[in-house]
């Protein structure tokens, strides 16, 4: 983490972001997704981690709705996160992750939700007991919660709209 800086998403950043998106995953898969999000103003954070003035790694969390019959909650889910391989386990991604849970905690966010490897979200609290009583396309052992408070544990999950391509 020498030299690393995390901060927020900028305009200008685009071009680096969509770099370090498709180093991170080897496809351009996930930084046409993270575009779609922003251009669908769906996006509820984005940071990214700057090193001598580049983008070295990057988070997303989108806007997601948990919803029982007529009721809606606003929860987020964490998606994509991605650093350059360059600077892989320097602890860049969990700067990132650690980072924005503090500000959407501060912000009266309640509920982040991932779909990811649980030997690398569970150093951050997530948990599929705590996703596992949601209605979703993708539930499994990679869906994980954690809550920040009361927060529904069951209802439909309904991802921002970039999400249907998949
Ligand atoms: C996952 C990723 C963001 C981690 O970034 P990072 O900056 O290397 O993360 P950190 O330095 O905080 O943590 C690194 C540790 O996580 C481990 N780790 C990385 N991916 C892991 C996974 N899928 N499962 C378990 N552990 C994993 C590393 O082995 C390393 O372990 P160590 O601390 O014992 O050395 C990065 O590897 C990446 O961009 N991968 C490709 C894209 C991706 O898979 N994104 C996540 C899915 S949305």
């Amino acid at each position: 983490m020498n030299g690393v800086t995390i901060r927020q998403a900028e305009a200008s950043d685009r071009a680096g972001i969509r770099r370090v998106e498709e180093r991170a995953f080897g496809q351009v898969f996930e930084a046409d997704l993270v575009e779609q999000l922003v251009a669908d103003g769906d996006t509820v954070l984005e940071l990214v981690a700057e090193r001598d003035g580049s983008i070295v790694g990057h988070v997303l969390f989108s806007r997601l709705g948990i919803e029982a019959g007529d009721a809606r909650f606003e929860a987020v889910a964490l998606a994509p996160l991605a650093v350059d391989p360059d600077f892989h386990s320097q602890g860049i991604g969990s700067a990132l992750v650690e980072t924005a849970h503090a500000r959407l905690k501060a912000d009266g966010e309640r509920l982040s939700v991932v779909l990811g490897d649980p030997a690398y979200y569970g150093r951050f609290g997530y948990a599929h007991a705590q996703a596992a009583g949601f209605e979703s396309d993708y539930q499994g052992e990679a869906l994980q919660a954690l809550a920040w408070g009361e927060a529904p544990t069951t209802g439909l999950l309904v991802y921002a709209r970039a999400f249907l391509a998949l």
